[in-house]
Parts: C-alpha cells; structure tokens; sequence
C-alpha cells in the first residue's frame, strides 16, 4: 500500500511544558517540519459505511436506519444476502415501517404491495385494477421498484454504498470505491488470534464531531484520565511522544511515538473516509489490542457509533465469561462516551451555529490532524452535498423512535448493564454456590 510520510512533529519536551497538567494550561509545541503539501484523500461522504454488524439482522427482521437523514431500511433475502432499501414504498411512498418481510419479499403496511428482494412488484393486481395490469403490466411493472442502495458483508460487519441517488437497478451501480479499503485483514487485523464485542450508541450530536474526537488524542489523557484502566492515560501526568502523520489517498494515519523510545508506538489513530477510525494500541503488527469505530451519520445531529475492540489476550471463553468480561468492558465503554458526549454537545453547539472564528482558535501540532480531517469534511460536504434531499422542517422527528435503536440516554444503558452484571454474578457464582451448600 502507498504511504508516504509527509509531515514529522516533534513534540518540544512536553511534560516540562505541561507539569504540573491541570486546566487552563497552555500547550505549546513547535518544532513543526512541514516537508511537502499534504497528498488529498480521495473518497468524500458517498462511499462505504459500516452500517452494524452482521449478528444484528436477524433473518426475517427489518434493521431501520438512515444516512444524512433518508430512511433507509436492512434485511435478508432468500439467498441470506444483505439488501438495502429506501424505506418509501414506490407505490404512495409509504414508510415500510410496521410491514412484514417474509422469505426475503417485502410488504408495504399501507395498500399490502409486495416486493421481491430484487424490487419487483409481485401483487399489482392489489394496488391497481386488474384490467390496467393486463393491459399495460410491463410498464407498471418497470415503474413500480424498490429503490436500493448497495449492501455487502465483510469482517461480519454490513457495509452500504451511500451516493447522490439510489437504484432500482444494483447491476448500475459504479463503485467509485472499492470495499477492500476497509478490510481490517489489509490494515493489519489478524483476526484469527483475536476476540472481539461491540457496542452500539448513538448520539444525539454531529456526525463529525464524533470522528474528530476520536481522531483526538489529548483529550484521552483528561478527560478520560480516571476511566480508562491504563497505567499511561493519566489525568495528571501527560505522556511526552513524538507525532508522525502519514496521508495518501485513501486514509490518514496519526502515529505517536514514545518521546524516551522514538522507535516504540504509544497509539497509532487511522482515519478511513467516510466513517471509520482504527485506533491500534502500539505497532499494528504486534498491538495486543485494536479497535475499530464507525460512525453512521444517521441525520442532522443524530449520530451512531459501532465500537468493535479486538483483543489477543484472554481468548478463554469459559474464563472470558467468568470474569464478566463483556460486562466490564461494556461498562467502561458507556462511561467512556458518556464522559465525550458531554463535551461533543458542546462542540456541535459552537461550531453549527459558526460561533468560531478562524483568528479565535489555534489549532497546536497535536491537532494537526484534526485541522486535515475539518478540510476534509467541509470540501467533502461541499462536493457531495449529501444533505440536499432533506426537508428542512426540523420538527419532523417521526423516525426518531424507530433509528434511534441504541438510546442516547446512557444512564439507562448504565442501569442496564448494572442489572445484567448483577444477575451474571448471581447465576455464575451465587447459584452454584447456594446449590453446594444445599447438596452439603
Ligand atoms: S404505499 Fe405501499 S402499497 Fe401503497
Ligand atoms: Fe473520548
């Protein structure tokens, strides 16, 4: 794969500078070496999304969702493959929503119109008079189709193509970009070795926020300072690194390296456009741990995030399972974005609203890949203008409670968890041991 360093930040003694670390401490780094312009990424907003992982489509179950605000809909058909589909019937341009999808074939709550998963409709004698139908079934028949975006499997997630206009032919569809750019085996995931949860939140904030605060690697040491169980994050001391970034048409990466080791990595933080970022906790080729977040800009201020950690240690189910280790990792997890929404609230508040002024901020040499992610997305959004098929009409709120599938309200998520912790301990440890003490 291509990849060019372009740019080598060395960070000036940082911990002289940052000691004692407390709020209201003026980072200062210099030593910026700009070498050469910066390459372009390539894909904009119309590419690939992770949508959710494969174990969330269940066979016969409809997965609702949306991009850049047009409903869109998930499901198998006959032949187990993932189709996605506008969610407006091509009838009267209902919504699928409290239909029925039966052996791969989709039916419309409305006039009872059924689709085959390829989009032809199999029952214009429900929707029209049956003398039109004879008469003229052919031109019904090319008129009335699902339209579709197009849906793959990879790495068990569920990827959609997302572009300027769906299809009701898939065979059209031009892949500006190929999927192999995601595959986690080509960014160094050795699957094989490793086991992996997810979690699923979503935000009631801006998509792109959410992606620049996981590209940002400062805040991790305060505000995630006393949640995040590694002995380096610290809310007190901040860890002196070197920061190399590399850019080439399909991904910048962010590599910081160990300031007393310039050869060991701390992290390394990768942006794929349009959604994903790979955070690898040392050398990818030897990092014990990797995560992968995707982000789903599922409407104006409505955000989801898949987190996907794989982890090469403790591959014992049976000890997995004792320890409660999903549970735990869950938990933190939950605190963990708990802890950034409050400030991604903030941050949507100020930037949509155009409260900044470019001579108000200074973007430092930690945040330069923030400042290449910002170009990206406005040149982005100006190129491929994904918001256009939206109607401004701000309180139209209808599919709220039908994407909004992981709740925003994570004190609800926490009490959740809470109890499932509470009643695996029981069942794992308690049970058995009341069970003894009976038998004795
Ligand atoms: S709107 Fe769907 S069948 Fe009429
Ligand atoms: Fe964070």
């Amino acid at each position: 794969m291509e990849n060019k360093q372009i740019n080598f930040f060395k960070v000036k003694d940082i911990n002289t500078v940052l000691k004692p670390f407390k709020k209201g401490s003026v980072i200062s780094i210099d030593n910026v070496d700009i070498r050469e312009k910066p390459k372009q990424l390539e894909i904009g907003l119309y590419g690939w999304y992770a949508i959710c992982p494969s174990s969330e489509l269940k066979n016969n179950k409809i997965h609702y969702f949306s991009l850049f605000d047009e409903p869109l809909l998930l499901f198998r058909d006959e032949k187990n493959n993932v189709r996605c589909i506008k969610n407006i019937c091509p009838h009267r341009g209902a919504s699928f929503y409290g239909g029925s999808i039966s052996n791969g074939k989709l039916t419309c709550p409305y006039h009872g119109a059924r689709f085959s998963a390829e989009g032809n409709c199999q029952n214009l004698d429900r929707i029209t008079c049956s003398h039109i139908v004879d008469n003229n079934y052919d031109n019904y028949a090319k008129r009335i189709h699902l339209s579709q975006y197009k849906a793959v499997e990879k790495d068990s997630y569920i990827y959609v193509y997302f572009s300027d206009h769906s299809e009701t032919d898939l065979n059209n569809i031009n892949e500006k970009s190929l999927i192999n750019n995601y595959e986690l085996i080509s960014n160094g995931f050795n699957l094989h070795d490793s086991v992996s949860e997810e979690v699923l939140v979503d935000f009631k904030c801006d998509w792109s926020r959410i992606i620049e605060n996981h590209l940002d690697i400062l805040h991790i040491f305060w505000v995630h300072g006393d949640t995040i169980p590694d002995k380096e994050v610290n809310k007190n001391v901040l860890v002196s690194f070197n920061q190399k970034i590399n850019i080439n048409q399909k991904f910048i990466e962010s590599i910081y390296y160990y300031k007393n080791n310039p050869t060991k990595e701390f992290i390394r933080i990768k942006y794929i456009p349009p959604g994903r970022v790979l955070i690898y906790k040392g050398d990818p080729s030897v990092s014990k741990y990797v995560q992968v977040l995707d982000h789903i800009p599922l409407g104006e201020n409505k955000s989801r995030v898949i987190v996907r950690h794989y982890r090469k240690f403790l591959k014992n189910k049976l000890l997995n399972n004792l320890i409660l280790f999903k549970e735990i990792q869950k938990k933190i997890f939950y605190k963990i974005f708990d802890e950034d929404y409050m400030i991604l609230k903030t941050q949507t508040y100020n930037h949509k609203l155009g409260l900044i002024k470019n001579d108000e901020i200074k973007l430092l040499g930690e945040d330069r890949i923030i400042n290449y992610f910002w170009n990206w997305y406005k040149k982005s959004e100006e190129k491929d203008n994904p918001w256009k098929l939206i109607s401004k009409n701000k309180e139209l709120n209808v599919y709220d409670e039908i994407i909004f599938k992981y709740p925003p309200e994570i004190k609800k998520l926490e009490i959740i968890n809470n109890l499932s912790i509470i009643r695996k301990t029981f069942t794992r440890y308690a049970a058995p041991l009341i069970f003894l003490l009976l038998i004795i």
